[in-house]
């Protein structure tokens, strides 16, 4: 029997959903045999009592949870998501560098450094992707730096904003899609296949409402995994590989038949009755994995 802590904080309770699904997670493992605990803050100091750490709270190299990875992965406990993963996935220069070295099909992409930010990069900028593009920083998640500019005003504008995080910026070819495939993988495996779609008249599968700070969702759409091509497959497992071999849910749109990976997250939401419906024993193959 193994024991696994759970890595979470009080506002993954707070959708209904969440609160299931980490409840599955606990009954799942104790149905084969296992310890489950959740782990707040001020339990961290327990991990090495532990066999294998899971993380749920959200992910950032400056947040707790990155402690967390990185105290269990120095003590040699089975970590997911695991220190590397939290920092590659985190940071989309990172990120992109490596589709780029490995060839992955991927948004057409160029970096944009502070100092070479000037009227002449804009232009070719435009140029080359065409109008809108889209800016992001580094450092995104939830698409809270994500925008669009489609002049040489508001690229300025947003790119200044931006570049108070970061020195460099993420320029992108703008390719709206009605819905951003959403792949579970585990350990170079399909877990569950989704689709996250767009709300109406927007681009961003979260998007704030006018005047209000809270973000809304599009609906998402769950398939058998079984069910998608092959050639989708291996692009999402290919783009999971360059970052590691733990749990990741890759975004993927698909273009006149191609795929092309908009990103790998790691510490991918998995809400009861959304990313489980079609393939339930995605805890179970958690589980298994951890305490493997
Ligand atoms: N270049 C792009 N063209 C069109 N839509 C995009 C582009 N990049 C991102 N999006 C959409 O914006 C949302 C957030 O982008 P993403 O890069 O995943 O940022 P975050 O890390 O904040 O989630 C996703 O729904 C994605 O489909
Ligand atoms: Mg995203």
């Amino acid at each position: 029997m193994a024991k696994i802590a759970c890595f979470v904080e009080k506002y993954n309770f707070l959708d209904p959903t969440e609160a299931e699904a980490l409840q599955k997670f606990k009954q799942t493992a104790e149905g084969m045999g296992h310890g489950f605990d959740f782990l707040f803050k001020q339990d961290i100091s327990e991990i090495p009592k532990y066999d294998a750490v899971f993380i749920r709270a959200t992910t950032d190299p400056l947040y707790t949870s990155y402690v967390v990875s990185k105290t269990a992965w120095e003590l040699g406990i089975k970590v997911v998501d695991d220190p590397k993963s939290i920092q590659i996935c985190g940071n989309k220069i990172h990120l992109y560098s490596l589709f780029e070295k490995h060839n992955i099909p991927r948004i057409p992409t160029i970096f944009l450094a502070k100092d070479d930010f000037h009227h002449k990069q804009i232009s070719e900028v435009f140029d080359a992707f065409g109008r809108p593009v889209v800016l992001k920083a580094p450092y995104t998640s939830f698409s809270k730096y994500v925008e669009r500019v489609a002049c040489e005003t508001s690229f300025r504008n947003v790119a200044r904003r931006f570049f108070r995080r970061s020195d460099v910026l993420v320029v992108q070819k703008f390719m709206p899609t009605s819905f951003d495939w959403r792949v579970g993988v585990l350990n170079g495996e399909i877990l569950y296949v989704c689709k996250y779609t767009m709300r109406k008249g927007k681009w961003k599968h979260g998007a704030k409402l006018r005047g209000k700070s809270k973000f809304i969702w599009g609906r998402s759409i769950s398939l058998k995994r079984e069910h998608v091509p092959t050639r989708f497959k291996t692009v999402a497992l290919n783009a999971c590989k360059i970052v590691g071999d733990g749990l990741y849910g890759v975004d993927i749109k698909e273009i006149n038949g191609d795929y092309v990976v908009v990103e790998v997250n790691d510490n991918p939401s998995i809400y009861a009755g959304y990313e489980d419906l079609r393939d339930r024993d995605l805890y179970a193959k958690i589980i298994t994995y951890l305490i493997n």
